[in-house]
């Protein structure tokens, strides 16, 4: 259990910078090494015409999102109308489910900006992400009831207590509390779910164990990082994710969303993007035959393919395809294998940020990984160079990649020229090296050095925990639910 009265204020945190890698100092062993490394380098990387292009592409891809239903970037109506601004007062609990653990949270809002949360976190079995959806949420119900309990938080007579639920896959929302499944997205595949709502399962969990909680409201993790960024900084347009999985949210006009056909009365409505899918065309995404490899053994082949070069689940397995043809090639480890990298997934995400800020002379952080994580029985020097060499390739491109998605919404709303914030949340933003400094380089090179002076980029802590609550509280305040 973790206990945190602090508020959500983005807070800067110490993370390490990568420490970089020029290809061009490496002691290559042969020319053909040398020219196999140049040849990843120019396709890993995103030049500043390609980033335009990918950017102008992703802008033409939002607007047609926001004509109809059942485009590539899906644009979905979260149902979030109201603006908070800190006073906000109440207690509600969040059930976060989508990223690596499923949590659950108490939230409570004291007003002032200040938020006091306690949170218990839950493993999620691989069996039960790809088994039938009804043991998927039954277990659910079993860790709120836990949570209760742990908690000892009690109901009279027929109170429910109001549950904000962040169900972070893409769901069409046809209410504040409803919506169908488009698909399963993160290695989740639970059978019997894509077309149902979410909600109406958890519901139906909570009912049948006579818990006594009612679902308030369904809230996407990037829409909940959004609000919760909010309650702080009034100014924040737009929500991200670069985790697990990556997405963004982002404040849009009404007027704008010519697909929406209900109330129209307020002026704005927090739209779930979903620009995991961007691209799956395969128009312009420099897409290299690692990326597809990991692509095709993945539970959701020719799907999210912005969301594969770009979240942490990938990344580490894309790095991967890359040392393995380069050790076929007899190319790196003088053609050795390891028993270990043989397997699909074992490169971690998160070994890629201690090779990013390993700067030993003989970079023995990346040894430790290779030889005791990994067990190569021998590295070298120039093994271990080129390894850091490919995991800086498949990292940066990720955060431009991300960077070009921000620039297509910054160029939409225009606020890239004034004063406004945005919150992301999400491990690969908060541990990877350098991916913030990444991000807004990559801003600068689209729109000049005003967006650095303009847009402030910070990390929005438990978006998805608090954002969850404070949508069940608007929900309740605008009579949603
Ligand atoms: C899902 C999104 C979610 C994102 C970040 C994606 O796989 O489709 O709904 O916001 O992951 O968790």
């Amino acid at each position: 259990m973790s206990v945190s009265s602090t508020p959500v204020a983005s807070k800067i945190i110490p993370k390490a910078a990568r420490s970089p890698i020029d290809p061009t100092t490496i002691k290559y062993t042969s020319e053909k090494q040398k020219y196999a490394v140049a040849a990843l380098v120019e396709e890993f990387t995103i030049s500043t015409q390609l980033l335009n292009d990918i950017k102008d592409n992703f802008l033409e891809g939002m607007k047609k999102g926001l004509k109809k239903d059942g485009e590539t970037i899906a644009m979905i109506t979260s149902f979030v109308m109201g603006r908070l601004d800190g006073t906000e007062v109440g207690s509600y609990l969040a059930l976060d489910v989508g990223g690596t653990n499923l949590r659950v949270v108490s939230v409570h809002l004291e007003g002032g900006g200040v938020i006091n949360t306690r949170q218990t976190k839950y493993r999620i079995d691989e069996n039960l992400k790809v088994g039938d959806a009804k043991a998927l949420f039954d277990f659910m119900a079993v860790c709120v009831d836990n949570f209760l309990d742990e908690h000892q938080i009690v109901v009279r007579g027929d109170t429910k207590i109001e549950l904000g639920f962040t169900f972070s896959f893409p769901v069409l929302q046809t209410a504040i509390n409803r919506g169908t499944l488009i698909t399963w997205t993160k290695g989740f595949n639970a059978t019997g779910m894509v077309g149902k709502d979410p909600v109406a399962f958890l519901q139906d969990a909570f009912n049948r164990r006579h818990i006594p909680v009612r679902v308030a409201a369904l809230v996407n993790d990037t829409v909940g990082t959004l609000l919760a960024h909010a309650y702080n900084n009034p100014e924040t347009i737009m929500g991200v994710i670069f985790g697990t999985g990556s997405n963004g949210a982002y404040v849009e006009k009404i007027s704008n969303i010519e697909k929406w056909k209900g109330d129209a009365s307020a002026d704005e409505m927090i739209i779930n993007m979903e620009f995991g899918a961007f691209d799956k065309e395969r128009n312009i995404l420099p897409l290299t035959m690692f990326d597809n490899k990991m692509d095709r053994k993945s539970v959701n082949p020719n799907k999210q393919i912005l969301e594969k070069m770009i979240a942490g689940m990938y990344l580490g397995e894309i790095t991967r395809n890359v040392l393995l043809n380069l050790i076929d090639r007899r190319l790196l480890f003088e053609g050795h294998i390891s028993a270990d990298i043989n397997q699909m997934w074992t490169f971690e995400t998160a070994y890629m940020s201690t090779i990013e800020a390993d700067s030993s002379p003989q970079l023995e952080e990346t040894r430790k990984i290779l030889e005791s994580t990994l067990s190569f029985a021998s590295t070298t020097l120039n093994d271990r160079q080129i390894v850091k060499c490919v995991v800086q390739l498949v990292g940066l491109r990720a955060a431009r990649l991300g960077a070009a998605a921000l620039a297509g919404v910054l160029e939409h709303t225009g606020a890239w020229k004034h004063k406004s914030a945005i919150g992301i949340d999400g491990s690969l933003y908060e541990y990877y090296p350098s991916f913030d400094t990444d991000i807004m380089d990559a801003l600068v090179e689209v729109f000049g050095p005003d967006v650095r002076k303009n847009v402030a980029i910070g990390l929005a802590q438990d978006g998805s925990g608090v954002g969850a609550a404070l949508c069940a509280l608007l929900a309740a305040k605008n009579g949603l639910a």
